[in-house]
């Protein structure tokens, strides 16, 4: 994404960085990561000279979507800025949206470590962090600090220790807390480290969700909604039929997938969700637009909703797999 320059100065100092960082276990090395983020974000003139750099090429990019301009397609996903901290500073290194969370209403720790793995040989990461989140109102401070001249999503849950009936009261309250802070709110109904989160794909729960979430949004800021790989086709297309009856604007397709498509790491079998990109590539080259958890997957059916907004969610494991995913309404 960078322009001449940019590439040069990546192509210099990331194989370096990566080793360097290869040798940390990876939510150390994320961590890592984001405190240098932060040090640039606190020190003068760091974060101009770091746009300088990584400004995207963005001519003929640009599109308006629900009252949201994207300089470009390719985004920041849920995940990586948990508890947005970051925003500014991955805006300056280039994205054209970042979804902060996701973020549940009281702060909590998520799973015990280690929750986080790489596997070099597939070219893939499982994770199974669990919703490790600041709670609402801290994330809601930080929100203040937001760049304004990029979208930041809010993306939002339940804690783990509320109870699948209560749940629509933990969306609420992240709902009335984040949105003022934020450009639009994803709704995390996907996660496949929530124990029974996914249960809420269910139609009549989903409804009484999304109705109760809509009814709640005093900010009135579009709200889209984040679902899983793993539902059946039939399901899937409940849960996109349910969201155009309750009115929601958009889909995230999709989260992360809990199959194990072609794995050959030892660490195939930790729990958690696979984050594949090798295996992604493997079955592009064979016609699938998606990864092998996703054949069937969505994006292909919310075509077919012309009322509804799609983004496409994708690793990105080098800038030739991000350009794949700008065909989407948007990619993260
Ligand atoms: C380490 C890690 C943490 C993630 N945390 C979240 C999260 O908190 N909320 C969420 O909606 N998605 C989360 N995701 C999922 C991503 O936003 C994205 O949907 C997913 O990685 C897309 O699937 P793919 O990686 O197979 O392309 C996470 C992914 C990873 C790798």
């Amino acid at each position: 994404m960078g322009k001449y320059d940019g590439c040069k100065v990546e192509s210099m100092i990331y194989p370096l960085l990566r080793k360097a960082l290869f040798h940390l276990d990876a939510e150390t090395a994320h961590e890592y990561t984001a405190t240098l983020l932060q040090t640039a974000m606190r020190t003068p003139g760091a974060l101009a000279m770091l746009s300088r750099v990584y400004a995207p090429a963005t001519r003929g990019l640009g599109q308006s979507i629900l009252g949201m301009h994207f300089a470009h397609p390719i985004g920041l996903a849920a995940g990586f800025d948990k508890h947005g901290a970051l925003t500014a500073g991955m805006a300056a290194l280039g994205f054209s949206h970042v979804e902060v969370g996701t973020v549940t209403p009281l702060p909590q720790a998520g799973n015990p470590k280690p929750r986080l793995f790489r596997l070099p040989e597939d070219q893939a990461l499982i994770n199974r962090m669990g919703f490790n989140s600041d709670g609402m109102h801290v994330v809601a401070d930080r929100l203040t600090q937001r760049p304004r001249h990029l979208p930041i999503g809010v993306n939002i849950g339940k804690n783990r220790d509320t109870s699948l009936a209560d749940a629509t009261s933990d969306y609420v309250k992240c709902m009335q807390t984040l949105a003022e802070h934020a450009d639009y709110v994803a709704i995390n109904i996907s996660s496949p480290n929530t124990p029974g989160l996914r249960q809420l794909h269910e139609t009549s729960a989903l409804r009484e969700l999304l109705q109760v979430i809509r009814a709640h949004n005093q900010w009135q800021r579009p709200i889209v909604l984040k679902i899983s790989p793993d539902e059946r086709a039939d399901q899937l297309e409940q849960v996109v039929g349910t969201a155009l009856d309750v009115g929601i604007d958009g889909i995230i397709a999709t989260n992360t997938t809990i199959t194990r498509p072609n794995l050959h790491s030892a660490l195939q079998s930790e729990a958690g969700g696979p984050t594949h990109t090798r295996a992604r590539a493997h079955y592009r080259r064979r016609g699938h637009s998606e990864c092998p958890g996703r054949v069937s997957a969505p994006p292909c059916r919310c075509k077919s909703r012309p009322t509804l907004h799609g983004a496409g969610v994708r690793g990105a494991g080098s800038g030739h797999a991000a350009q794949l995913g700008a065909g989407s309404a948007y990619a993260s």
